[in-house]
């Protein structure tokens, strides 16, 4: 069988990361071997800012991938033997960053031969789930995802390799965005997923009343501008002021019931959606994916909802946030289902829609 070796590049935030895989086979389902990874997350960089800044994001990514595509060529032994295909994310994500990955990809493979392939960073969430099962059948479709990150939440029925229909989305903010806005008023750090949910555990869910957006509308869209304003107003009364936040006057006590009131009121609208578009659309598989899905609570709640009635795959934790190994994967598909992009038309797309990636 044909070994088709990939290399996998991923800059489209705050992680420069690039992986080598053989994909075994030329279809969109073949099972693969994960060769070499590497992964630099920028999160120190950005944190003074409490937020990813695109042309800090852009000059790191500059000054580190050149030298991570060489190591992982090395790892893999791939030095003499250039790979067939380039993956490389163009979209969606920050312009600046993307930039970076897809002319250095265009370099490689004027350099060194081979295909280019523009993939959908979402489609590459959504192959997340087969890093740590390369060699496991995937169940018929249709699939349902439910994309959880810093820049996306987003409900997808997915109909058949590549095809994709949109349920809902977020009208305002994504759900990990609010998150790491919590974190910022509360002082406690970026990326503000991860420190929320740990504080979270010592703290109670009906300290405080906050709303649960959007969970008893009749779509499948998401909203969590309102969510974030009532945090914020509670803590102006903490504060005894309108203006001014001063984190310095909570306790930790305070912190971890906000922590855990706020958490379980952003995670329900999810897990009610979810659990409606399954009774809704039958899929064979539930994927979570993105950095929101390494959440403890959600994945035990969505478990305990759906029960075994349908297999659930969340990705392995180290691969649900940004990396290179799913862009891969789903360069893989991608390439077997349509081969190449031509070179000089592939262009970063800043929005990309997963419906439009035909
Ligand atoms: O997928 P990802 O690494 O990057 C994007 O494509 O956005 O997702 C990062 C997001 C951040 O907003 C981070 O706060 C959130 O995922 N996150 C979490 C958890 N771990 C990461 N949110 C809630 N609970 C977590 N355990
Ligand atoms: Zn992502």
């Amino acid at each position: 069988m044909e070994r088709i070796r990939i290399i996998g590049i991923e800059t489209s935030c705050d992680e420069t990361s690039v992986a080598a895989l053989e994909w075994k086979g030329k279809t969109p389902d073949a099972t693969f071997d994960l060769i070499a990874h590497e992964i630099f997350s920028q999160t120190k960089l950005h944190a003074p800012y409490g937020g990813v800044v695109p042309r800090i994001a852009q000059y790191a990514h500059k000054e580190i991938l050149p030298e991570m595509v060489k190591r992982v060529l090395n790892d893999a032994r791939w030095e003499t033997t250039p790979p067939h295909v380039w993956a490389v994310t163009s979209g969606p994500g920050l312009a600046p960053a993307l930039a970076v990955g897809v002319n250095y990809a265009r370099a490689c493979v004027q350099h060194m031969g081979g295909e280019i392939v523009g993939v959908n960073h979402l489609e590459g969430h959504i192959a997340s789930i087969r890093i740590s099962q390369s060699h496991k059948k995937l169940p018929p479709f249709p699939w349902l995802a439910l994309i959880i990150s810093g820049g996306h939440t987003q409900l997808v029925l997915v109909t058949s390799y590549g095809e994709y229909t949109l349920l809902g989305t977020t009208r305002d903010d994504a759900v990990g965005e609010s998150f790491d806005k919590v974190a910022k008023m509360l002082g406690i750090g970026y990326p503000g997923g991860p420190e929320v949910s740990r504080r979270a555990q010592k703290g109670s869910i009906t300290a405080f009343d906050f709303p649960r957006p959007m969970n008893t509308s009749n779509d499948y869209d998401f909203s969590y501008a309102g969510l974030k304003t009532a945090v914020l107003y509670t803590l102006h009364g903490k504060n005894n002021t309108s203006s001014k936040d001063d984190p310095s006057c909570y306790d930790e006590e305070f912190i971890a019931d906000i922590c855990a009131s706020f958490e379980y009121a952003a995670l329900t609208p999810l897990i009610t959606k979810t659990v409606r578009a399954v009774k809704e659309f039958s899929p064979q598989m539930l994927c979570v994916v993105g950095g929101v899905s390494a959440n403890q609570q959600l994945q035990e709640r969505l478990c305990k909802e759906i029960g075994t009635s349908l297999p659930i795959n969340f990705p392995e934790k180290k691969w649900t946030g940004d990396n290179a190994a799913m862009i891969a994967v789903a360069g893989g598909m991608r390439w077997s289902l349509r081969g190449g992009d031509d070179p000089s038309k592939l262009d970063i797309r800043a929005r990309w829609p997963l419906s439009q990636t035909k």
